[in-house]
């Protein structure tokens, strides 16, 4: 037998069903903030991944699903959206026209190389908003708002933000070069990534699993101590609006997250405090580096496995209905053909009609009205269909009637 792969999944039945409303209220929710979705090709070339997410993360050193195709060319399953949006962006040259912001968003499978466990997988979705062509605190706002409220509409309500600033290009380097003056004398204590990191990317260890009980990382300085004027100011404002939005946020100078790309602001949306459901932030320089203009941009991404295993853990209820509207009985082929013409009529009118495709008894049809949860049934036989008249009945009130055959949809729409 040929099983799926560790950390991919079938989704099915009811799963499907709630991943579908989810979507309506994405969909809905990026309408009301007039995003247009987009959906890039699954894989890329490597190099894009490779130079944008940062060739030290662990996402590129440990993640990628890297391949090369039989035109001997190097490719990577998408393992995040951001990326292939700003290829589309400076491939379309949308930075030509930027009279207003380009907003998008998306709802993609991403692929990383991960071990799998509750919430983490190798095959995901992700929902993700990205924002080009300002620079502005209010885009911040409106990115943070957009996520914020999409859990809210979801039903999650104990949701936070956990915000924090990586400043501009001066002040984080400031801060990198402090960190790495503070953590010199203790290098050797640090686990073996982060004595790489070290060198190369030094604010990685701020977010390390491994040592953030270590306490050389319980007093390490602090990047808010380093932020210049600009930075500082920019970030207040940010708070400000926030706070005039009812957006609920705390600040953790040690969230840095995991991708190269950030500048100034970055955050997490979390819930009963600790548990991240997404996150994004501003990454002003990513435009440029992979070859377009330099254009400021903003973005979130939430997963939809964590998503839902909490919408599931707080018992909030995803309606899901798998009732159909009605079952056509029949059994002679006579019978057979006008159930056949009268569920093609019924469906492209609009109901969920369900028939007999397996030439059963009408006692094993009449299971099947049950196990379908059928609002109605319908009786044909060849005497009533000589006369053209059906017998509908309502499969809850048992009532049932004699109708002509032509006014089946006029009774339905009145009793559904
Ligand atoms: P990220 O933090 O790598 O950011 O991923 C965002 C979210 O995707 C995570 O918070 C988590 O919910 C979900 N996720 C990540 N890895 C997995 C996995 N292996 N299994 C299930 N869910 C997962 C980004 O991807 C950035 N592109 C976000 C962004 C957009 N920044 C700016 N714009």
């Amino acid at each position: 037998m040929i099983l799926k792969q560790k950390g991919t999944y079938d989704i099915f039945g009811d799963e499907a069903k709630k991943r579908q409303y989810i979507n309506e209220i994405l969909d809905a929710i990026c309408q009301k903030y007039n995003y247009s979705k987009i959906e890039t090709p699954v894989f890329e070339s490597s190099e894009l991944f490779h130079r944008s997410v940062g060739e030290t993360t662990d996402m590129v050193q440990k993640e990628t699903y890297d391949f090369k195709d039989r035109g001997d060319r190097n490719l990577t399953l998408r393992p995040e959206g951001t990326a292939s949006i700003v290829r589309w962006f400076i491939e379309n040259k949308l930075y030509g026209n930027l009279s207003d912001p380009v907003k998008v968003y998306y709802n993609m499978k991403m692929y990383r190389y991960e071990r799998p466990q509750s919430g983490r997988n190798r095959e995901f979705s992700q929902w993700g908003i990205e924002l080009f062509g300002s620079d502005s605190e209010l885009a911040d706002a409106e990115i943070i708002s957009l996520s914020y409220n999409a859990y809210r509409l979801m039903g999650l309500d104990n949701i936070c933000v956990k915000l924090n600033t990586l400043g501009d290009t001066e002040s984080r380097e400031n801060y990198k070069k402090a960190l790495k003056d503070y953590l010199k004398p203790y290098i050797n204590e640090l686990c073996e990534d982060c004595q790489e990191r070290f060198e190369k990317n030094p604010l990685r260890i701020l977010d390390c699993k491994v040592d953030c009980d270590n306490d050389i990382l319980k007093n390490i300085p602090k990047i808010s101590d380093f932020l210049n004027e600009t930075s500082l100011t920019r970030f207040n404002k940010l708070k400000e609006l926030l706070d005039l939005m009812d957006i609920k946020y705390i600040v953790d100078d040690k969230l840095v997250r995991g991708l190269d790309y950030y500048t100034h602001m970055v955050y997490e949306i979390v819930l009963d405090d600790s548990y991240a459901l997404g996150g994004g932030g501003r990454y002003n320089n990513l435009v440029e580096s992979l070859g377009g203009p330099s254009v400021p941009a903003v973005g979130f991404a939430m997963g939809y496995d964590r998503t839902m295993a909490m919408l599931e853990d707080k018992n909030i209820n995803i309606p899901i209905n798998n009732d159909i509207d009605v079952y056509l009985l029949s059994v002679s082929s006579d019978e057979k053909e006008t159930s056949a013409y009268l569920a093609q009529n019924l469906r492209l009118n609009g109901f969920i009609v369900e028939t007999d495709l397996l030439d059963r008894s009408l006692k094993s049809q009449f299971k099947s009205v049950d196990r379908f949860n059928s609002k109605f049934l319908i009786v044909l036989n060849d005497d009533d269909l000589a006369k053209n008249e059906v017998v509908i009945k309502d499969n809850k009130t048992k009532e049932e009637e004699k109708i002509n055959i032509n006014d089946i949809i006029d009774y339905l729409d009145m009793h559904i």
